[in-house]
């Protein structure tokens, strides 16, 4: 860890404010104002979510018609909104869990990550798995033309996931965000129109 690092930054501090769940929620944000990932009325799978940041977000992007479904292995406090499906397991049971829709979500969004050790390959191996988990949920559950996003640490084994993503998607897009602290080596893998 870094010597700058200040878990109560400017942004944690605005979250706060602005009564969103985590700092995260500004990661999604500057997402979503170069991509434009979520477009309004559609439905969001939000993978990783607790706790509750990016689910915050998603739902501020669907409008009055969308939906967004988000689930994580600790369970996450209620949001009072008919647009919202909480589901508390893991992702990778998650399409039986919905009963085997099929393709049946407009975005999949993944912040999902393990629990960080501080040792760097460890933590750079367990982000890789959880994106390649991420990619596999949306193999199941997103719609051809769909996009995608998903979390991943530099180094390691993240060129062999860049590179497997790749030619599922019209486009592929590796993002560094302002919103990540300086202390991280985080980057989002961003597919917009998924080939299915
Ligand atoms: C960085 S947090 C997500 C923050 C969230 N995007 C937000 O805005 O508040 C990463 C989450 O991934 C979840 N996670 C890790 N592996 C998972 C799995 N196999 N299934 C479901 N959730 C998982 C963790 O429980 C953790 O809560």
């Amino acid at each position: 860890m870094s010597s700058s690092y200040n878990r109560k930054d400017h942004l944690y501090k605005k979250a706060k404010e602005e009564g969103y769940r985590s700092r995260a929620a500004y990661k999604l944000k500057e997402i979503q104002a170069t991509h434009k990932i979520i477009a309004p009325n559609s439905s969001v799978l939000d993978v990783g979510a607790w706790p509750g940041g990016w689910t915050q977000v998603a739902l501020e992007y669907v409008g009055p018609n969308g939906s967004v479904t988000a689930i994580d292995l600790q369970p996450l406090e209620p949001i009072d909104d008919p647009r919202c499906h909480l589901l508390s397991g893991d992702a990778r049971d998650l399409e039986e869990t919905l009963g085997h829709p099929g393709p049946s979500f407009d975005c999949v969004i993944s912040d999902m990550s393990p629990k960080l050790t501080g040792i760097k390959e460890a933590d750079q191996a367990g982000t890789v798995a959880c994106a390649e988990l991420a990619l596999y949920v949306a193999q199941q559950l997103l719609k051809k033309g769909g996009n995608f996003v998903a979390k991943v640490f530099k180094g390691g084994e993240v060129e062999g996931f860049v590179k497997s993503a790749r030619p599922m998607f019209n486009k592929l897009i590796r993002s560094e965000l302002d919103s990540t602290r300086n202390s991280s080596n985080e980057f989002y893998v961003i597919g917009l129109g998924f080939k299915r």
